[in-house]
């Protein structure tokens, strides 16, 4: 299989603090990745260095076999049209209406508005809403149409790789496992590379081909779903589990 996403030895600090201390992880074309890692782990930080939009200290990043990083603004536009990104905030315009929203990339491509929102309205049904939706402002939305919207506007310019930033967090079990099916549908007829960051145990062995796990700033295990449901690795099997108890410290 061929590396779409190749993250090589990657170094991040914020000031004294070492977010990502040579994390290296490659993701192959047309799988859904899992990146698993505790809270403040740097999984964000991560996903902002693969989209370009914070440079990396050391190490490096290539997709598709070119550079992510230290790119002009044009080549990084260019790199940006291949990606689709669902926030974990879902992140709506409120003063658009939904189909705004979904066609907005298009809208700045200066699509014809007609044709945006035509896209639009198919985009909203591939992840299960009604036209008639489209004309709504998001601020009437539940939780769960949210992020159907955003995912919606993540595949609205039809990117190649897509990226999840935590899609389940803050929905009750039934919406996200929806999600769930939604991320792995579109990964189906899209056949696009998923990369989901998640916590949400349940949804990470569900979606996953592949999952990796984040740990002080390094990927210290990387495998398929079973390789992970039965980790000896201390770290994992703590992680996986939930427990309390065990080598990772957790200081609230
Ligand atoms: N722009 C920034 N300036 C300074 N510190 C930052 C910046 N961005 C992130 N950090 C720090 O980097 C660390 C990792 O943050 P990050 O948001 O990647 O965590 P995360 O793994 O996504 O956590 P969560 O699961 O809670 O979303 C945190 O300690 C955070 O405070
Ligand atoms: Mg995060």
């Amino acid at each position: 299989m061929a590396t779409v996403i190749d993250i090589k030895n990657v170094k991040k600090s914020f000031g004294k603090k070492e977010v990502l201390r040579g994390a290296s992880l490659k993701i192959e074309r047309g799988t859904t990745q899992v990146i698993l890692g505790g809270s403040g782990s740097g999984k964000s930080v991560l996903l902002k260095c693969i989209l370009g939009l914070i440079e990396v200290d050391g190490g490096s990043i290539s997709v598709n076999g070119k550079p992510a990083n230290g790119l002009k603004e044009t080549e990084h536009a260019e790199l940006m049209t291949m990606f689709g990104m669902l926030f974990q905030n879902a992140a709506l315009f409120d003063s658009m209406s939904v189909w705004e929203n979904v066609a907005f990339v298009l809208l700045q491509r200066k699509m014809d508005r007609d044709e945006a929102k035509r896209i639009a309205i198919k985009k909203l049904a591939m992840v299960g809403l009604r036209a008639d939706v489209a004309e709504l402002s998001p601020a009437e939305l539940s939780g769960g149409m949210r992020k159907r919207v955003g995912l919606a506007r993540a595949i609205c310019h039809e990117p190649e790789i897509i990226f999840y930033d935590e899609p389940t967090t803050g929905l009750d079990p039934i919406t996200a496992d929806v999600i769930n099916d939604l991320i792995i549908k579109l990964q189906k007829e899209l056949k696009c590379t998923s990369v989901v960051i998640t916590h949400d145990m349940h949804s990470a062995f569900k979606v996953a081909d592949r999952m990796a796990f984040l740990y002080q700033g390094q990927f210290i295990a990387e495998g398929d779903v079973k390789s992970f449901k039965n980790s000896d690795n201390p770290y994992v099997k703590q992680f996986v589990e939930g427990n309390a108890n065990g080598p990772i410290q957790v200081t609230v």
